[in-house]
């Protein structure tokens, strides 16, 4: 029988364990090197914290297997057995450019289910967590069920990509969604909106190209409180798989897929 508990403490410590390192880091110089283009950054310490984490987990739990964006698992295509996938650093242009607002995310499956979710917001210190049945947690408060979303009052965090001509949107529906809603954000971290969302800070959040390492936190929480998660076509999501979302409070697909994509 797995021990989900000790499982989920343990990954809570050394996530904390990893953001002091991060801390830290933000006193040196940072090694940036770009990726699938000039906007995509990783830094030596986005890949420094995936090695902790990969050197943690096979010691402790040596049959666990790890996907991390930097480098580890990138060839796993099946979610069999116990299955961690990590964002070292979500937000590294946020860290980069800014030093701060930036998360550690981490999401622990099991045979393809999502049972624990960490998003740690480094110089916040603030972490949100979910042992999946147990509740979500924002540090120690826990999270009730979502309310169902209402417009007037909804922020609506999109990726800054769906704010102009695209390949795989009409950014006029963003536009008129925002103008109906109380305001818009962008926040530059997917894992971050996505506990927003789950949390009810956020109301939705729509993004391209999301990876499995952005998305697998995120959605633990908003399953343990009732959040809805698709792609723009309104189907579920395959946990391994490069997406667009939606993910929002209860009721919103309903809505836009009824009132906004129908106007098209
Ligand atoms: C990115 C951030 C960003 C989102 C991108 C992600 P990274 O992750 O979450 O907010 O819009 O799609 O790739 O590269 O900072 O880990
Ligand atoms: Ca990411
Ligand atoms: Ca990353």
């Amino acid at each position: 029988m797995v021990d989900w508990q000790m499982i989920y403490k343990q990954a809570k410590e050394w996530v904390v364990e990893a953001g002091d390192l991060i801390k830290k880091s933000l006193e040196n110089e940072l090694t940036i090197e770009t990726k699938r283009n000039a906007k995509d950054l990783v830094t030596n310490v986005d890949k420094e914290i995936e090695t902790f984490f990969y050197h943690k987990i096979q010691s402790s739990f040596a049959e666990h297997r790890i996907i991390g964006e930097e480098s580890k698992g990138h060839d796993i295509s099946d979610l069999s057995g116990i299955v961690w996938i990590i964002d070292p650093i979500d937000g590294t242009m946020n860290f980069v450019n800014q030093g701060r607002f930036f998360a550690i995310s981490v999401g622990i499956y099991e045979e393809g289910i999502g049972k624990i979710g960490i998003t740690y917001d480094v110089t916040r210190d603030e972490m949100f967590h979910c042992l999946s049945g147990n509740g979500f947690y924002m540090d120690d408060k826990r999270i009730n069920t979502l309310k169902p979303f209402k417009m007037d009052e909804a922020l609506i965090a999109v990726n800054s990509g769906l704010m102009m001509e695209n390949r795989s949107f009409d950014y006029k529906i963003i536009h008129k969604l925002i103008r109906d809603a109380r305001g818009s954000r962008h926040l530059g971290t997917a894992t971050i909106q996505l506990a927003y969302v789950a949390a009810g800070i956020l109301d939705c959040y729509f993004s391209t190209k999301i990876s499995p390492w952005d998305i697998a936190a995120g959605r633990v929480f908003l399953n343990e409180v009732g959040g809805e998660l698709t792609n723009f076509k309104g189907q579920e999501l395959e946990v391994l798989e490069r997406t667009s979302i939606i993910a929002s409070k209860p009721g919103f697909h309903e809505i836009f897929f009824r009132d906004y994509l129908r106007e098209k």
